[in-house]
């Protein structure tokens, strides 16, 4: 059996092609390598999420996104966090492990805090919930963004005290950080991201891709003199999608005199509507089937709860209330 690869994703609805160049298509490169799973981290994200309506939309969504941009079912069992209540069980025993002085050190508490005093508990335990989710997995790897790497050293922490603590149970996880990818940037030049109001959805229309280009500011270079193509945010948005021989002759393009930047958004526009066409295409075969998605999540939760609670059954025995 090939060795368990765990990760998480908080749903937030809609991506972008930031998303998937940072996270999905990592993951989905190394998916058939690995006995792998993903799951939606619906009870982290009640943190901040509080509208019924809206968790149940991004719970949707985002399953939809991560099946519509190359999670492979037959490679990867994608499930719901929440399909696991062994998870929040063991999520307690664990927070009878850890101190507080040392969760009070994760950053996402510390910068959540300086941000808001009157935080919720569930921020400052965030990190606990997740050693939980990896450790029940009993997975070796898990891929995540350089943001999670102090969660995944918790996570390594608080299995190895409560190995010392209760005998040799949890495998100690290693995280997989894409250092290779770098920060795919957004229509204005700044890290694409939700927060900046700067995306391209990876699902989006053909018109809505028009206008998202047509927007990308330019300078005055006239079209008769050569472009530095590395300063230019059209042409690091475009290699993104073409191959290294496309990106080269690209690349000269920019850098022979007589292109201008309308050329250049024309050429970037096409480019990005054929690439984000068969994603958008997924993306509305699942919307029309809704009951899909559910059923596709009932199922993963089934085979990772299977696990989840022979796990909680040795967890129990060794604290010493699993009396039967
Ligand atoms: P956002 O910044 O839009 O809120 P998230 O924080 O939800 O995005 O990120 C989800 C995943 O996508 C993370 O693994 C993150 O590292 C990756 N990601 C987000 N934006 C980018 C980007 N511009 N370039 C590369 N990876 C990104
Ligand atoms: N905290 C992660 C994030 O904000 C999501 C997450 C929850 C996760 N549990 C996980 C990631 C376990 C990897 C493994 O992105």
């Amino acid at each position: 059996m090939s060795k368990k690869l765990i990760t998480g994703v908080k749903p937030t609805g809609i991506i972008h092609i930031g998303n998937y160049f940072g996270a999905i298509k990592p993951f989905a490169d190394i998916q058939k390598e690995y006995n792998s799973s993903i799951f939606i981290a619906d009870l982290h994200a009640i943190t901040s999420v509080q509208d019924k309506k809206t968790l149940e939309n991004q719970i949707i969504e985002t399953a939809i996104a991560y099946l519509s941009a190359g999670i492979d079912l037959k490679k990867t069992n994608i499930f719901k966090q929440s399909d696991l209540p062994e998870v929040t069980e063991l999520a307690w025993t664990f927070s009878c492990l850890s101190t507080m002085p040392y969760i009070m050190r994760a950053h996402s508490f510390k910068d959540a805090e300086a941000k808001n005093h009157e935080i919720n508990v569930g921020v400052f335990t965030y990190p606990i919930l997740m050693a939980a989710d990896i450790l029940l997995s009993g997975a070796e790897f898990v891929p995540v963004g350089k943001d999670q790497e102090q969660h995944l050293e918790i996570a390594r922490d608080i299995a190895d005290k409560f190995n010392r603590t209760y005998g040799e149970t949890f495998v100690l996880p290693k995280a997989i950080i894409q250092k290779e990818v770098a920060t795919v940037p957004g229509i204005d030049g700044q890290k694409m991201s939700k927060s900046y109001g700067n995306t391209i959805s990876l699902f989006a229309t053909d018109e809505e891709i028009d206008k998202l280009v047509a927007v990308i500011p330019t300078d005055s270079t006239p079209v008769d003199a050569p472009k530095n193509p590395d300063t230019n945010n059209i042409f690091n948005i475009h290699k993104l999608i073409l191959n290294e021989s496309e990106v080269a002759e690209l690349r000269k393009k920019y850098e022979t005199p007589g292109m201008g930047y309308q050329e250049a958004k024309k050429m970037l526009a096409a480019d990005l509507k054929a690439f984000i066409k068969p994603f958008r295409e997924k993306r509305e075969f699942y919307l029309k089937n809704p009951k899909k998605i559910l059923k596709i999540l009932k199922k993963g939760g089934k085979i990772a709860r299977k696990n989840a609670l022979a796990k909680m059954k040795e967890v129990r025995q060794k604290i010493g209330y699993g009396l039967y």
